[in-house]
């Protein structure tokens, strides 16, 4: 029960590493408010695990971050944790992408979560142990073709949330972020069951030889919320199965 009577706010919790991370947070004590759009299985996707309250509703509505931080501390008394995941993905060169790709990755991707944070900070100060857990991606650091504006996301994701780290620090908060190879998610399983060759491809970056599963990101981002990670802030966790190793 590494996070006994804490509460947390996992964004994107309807499908892939939001979902597992949402569920292994509540199995290990904390409440959880799992958040996702409505068209997603938010509603559905957490139905009998106890401690799981479910909000339909994108990060990006006007006024969605003061919505959600005050749902969370009026549903729980308090807020510990914000688990900024949910994200989108978009292949597009840089002559086809059109300014509403851009925008929409930056708003999900990295601006969403600076106003979850600025949201989320007055409670996080009031916890004994304030955690911030953003999901950025192995793009933030390397790159592939198309990927213009979701590298520029995640390179943001990175900056931002070591400069949360600095400035929250005094406030015994602390602000980390993942950085996820190839997992099978939502977001790559359709493609990969379509293109069991690039399914491969991304198997074999791996020296594991596998893609990763939720849970191993889950997992990951339990401990960065945990007193196992007190002293532990600004840093970026690759969970990709050392895919970066090689270059
Ligand atoms: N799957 C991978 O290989 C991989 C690799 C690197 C990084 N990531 C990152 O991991 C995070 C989680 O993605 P995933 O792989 O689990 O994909 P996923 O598609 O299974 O889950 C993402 C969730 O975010 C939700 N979401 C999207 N826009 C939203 C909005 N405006 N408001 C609320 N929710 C919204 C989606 O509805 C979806 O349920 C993302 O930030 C993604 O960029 C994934």
């Amino acid at each position: 029960m590494r996070l006994k009577d804490r509460a947390a706010i996992v964004t994107g919790a309807a499908s892939g590493i939001g979902r597992a991370t949402a569920q292994l947070f509540a199995e290990e004590g904390a409440k959880v408010l799992a958040v996702d759009v409505p068209s997603s299985a938010i509603l559905t996707a957490h139905e009998g695990v106890p401690g799981i309250v479910p909000l339909a509703l994108s990060i990006i509505d006007p006024g969605a971050p003061d919505h959600i931080v005050g749902e969370a501390v009026a549903r729980f008394g308090r807020l510990d944790i914000l688990m900024n995941n949910a994200g989108v993905s978009g292949r597009q060169f840089i002559d086809q992408i059109t300014d509403e790709d851009w925008d929409r990755t930056m708003a999900v991707n990295v601006t969403a979560q600076m106003k979850l944070a600025r949201a989320a900070v007055p409670h996080l100060r009031q916890s004994p142990a304030g955690r911030i857990v953003n999901v950025a991606s192995v793009m933030a650091e390397g790159t592939d073709l198309g990927l213009s504006a979701y590298c520029a996301s995640k390179a943001g994701v990175a900056g931002l949330t070591r400069t949360l780290a600095l400035e929250l620090g005094r406030d015994n908060i602390t602000a980390n972020y993942l950085l996820p190879g190839a997992i099978e998610t939502g977001m790559t399983g359709p493609l990969w069951a379509a293109r069991p060759d690039v399914a491969d491809i991304w198997a074999k970056k791996s020296p594991l030889r596998r893609h990763g599963q939720p849970i191993d990101l889950a997992r990951a981002a339990l401990f960065l919320a945990s007193d196992d990670a007190a002293f532990i802030t600004g840093h970026g966790l690759n969970v990709d199965g050392g895919l970066m190793l090689r270059v």
